[in-house]
């Protein structure tokens, strides 16, 4: 069995691809039993609707999503910072726009269980479950949740949400508290801590970001504990020969042209949760393709199409994109091909569609995880 992988669209107009390039696209997934990438953008309802951002408001119309069908796309991850850029109605446009050009959407829904179930792929010999989670950092209002009687289930995206939590030497912490103190701070914010508004003042906080102290100072990266023991539960609840997820994440790092060592870490608690291919965008690079246990991670697909307003700020690196063929049998990947593409964008720049040559490697030819860090 074969399962594709691709970076993220980004769509917001008709898109365009090479004539040579969609062929080969096209074969490359031929004999693949899914292939799934992920949407970066929101598909308008059919009567008005309001933008829920002020800038970056990404959104596109139903016949657009064709392209990926053609390109051999089956399902597509929501779970991200722009599927809800038109609120609870483009959730619902989307899903609808989705399955009327033949796709799945996962990490997505009109609820909160139903954005955080996998969607089920059966074949004679095989069940895979296929699940979307956003990393954050976003609004709480983007998350699905459910009906609580008089209100509405809110349609929304399913989170793995990544909580930053600042560490700081004895040092750091005595001047951040010594400036909180003076400033007054700290009487606000036990005031506010005192009648529930605001989270437990005993906590340290600086201006609203939690710290703690520690033997030097450092960014941590910690998974909210309820989002992860929801994940947990589903998973449980769904028994299949291959668990795969898509995780959008837009905390980057300090270096984009690598994944953070969080990235990594979570891609392996993952699998070691049960997860056979951990599948990353969010930062559109293509990072390095690791294997841990007997699983996958493919810690930075990089891009499709990019349609982005920011194309001149951009460096080269955003338009290397590259494509993905994994082939299991049973209980074990065997190998991985993959397809360097040049990623597409809009129709008034002069950046196509286009594909390179094939390269096939074994399973055991990828470095481990721990090797990465040497
Ligand atoms: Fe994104």
């Amino acid at each position: 069995m074969n399962l594709g992988f691709v970076g993220q669209a980004l769509i917001t107009e008709q898109v365009t691809v090479d004539e040579v390039a969609l062929a080969r696209i096209q074969d490359f997934f031929a004999d693949c039993t899914a292939v799934i990438g992920h949407l970066e953008t929101s598909i308008l309802p059919d009567g008005p609707t309001y933008p829920m951002k002020d800038r970056t408001c990404h959104y596109a119309q139903s016949s657009d999503l064709a392209a990926l069908k053609t390109l051999g796309l089956s399902h597509l991850n929501l779970a991200g910072n722009h599927a809800f850029d038109l609120g609870p109605d483009g959730i619902e446009a989307t899903l609808k726009g989705l399955a009327g050009n033949g796709l799945v959407g996962i990490g997505g829904g009109v609820d909160r269980d139903s954005a955080c179930s996998p969607a089920i792929v059966n074949t004679s010999t095989h069940c895979l479950a296929l699940w979307g989670r956003d990393a954050g950092p976003q609004p709480d209002v983007v998350y699905a949740s459910d009906a609580l009687s008089p209100l509405k289930a809110r349609p929304g995206i399913a989170g793995l949400r990544i909580d930053r939590h600042l560490q700081v030497d004895t040092t750091g912490a005595k001047e951040l508290n010594r400036i909180s103190q003076e400033t007054g701070y700290s009487q606000w914010a036990k005031l506010r801590a005192d009648i529930g508004y605001d989270p437990n003042s005993s906590n340290q906080r600086f201006y609203g970001i939690p710290f703690s102290l520690g033997e030097k100072c450092q960014d941590n990266y910690d998974v909210n504990a309820a989002d992860w023991s929801e994940l947990e539960h589903h998973l449980r609840d769904h028994d299949a020969h291959y668990h795969v997820i898509h995780l959008h994440q837009h905390h980057w790092g300090e270096d984009w042209q690598t994944s953070p060592q969080w990235i990594l870490d979570l891609g392996k608690s993952l699998i070691d949760m049960g997860i056979s291919i951990v599948a990353v965008t969010g930062n559109p690079r293509v990072h390095p393709i690791y294997r841990y246990r007997r699983g996958l991670i493919l810690s930075g697909l990089g891009g499709l199409i990019f349609h982005t307003q920011r194309e001149a700020t951009y460096d080269e690196s955003v338009w290397c994109g590259q494509l993905v063929c994994i082939t299991l049998s049973e209980k074990l990947i065997q190998n991985i091909r993959l397809l360097p593409i040049q990623v597409g964008g809009t129709s008034r720049s002069q950046r196509r569609l286009s594909a390179g040559e094939v390269q096939t490697l074994p399973f055991e030819a990828l470095s481990t995880i721990d090797e990465c860090r040497n």
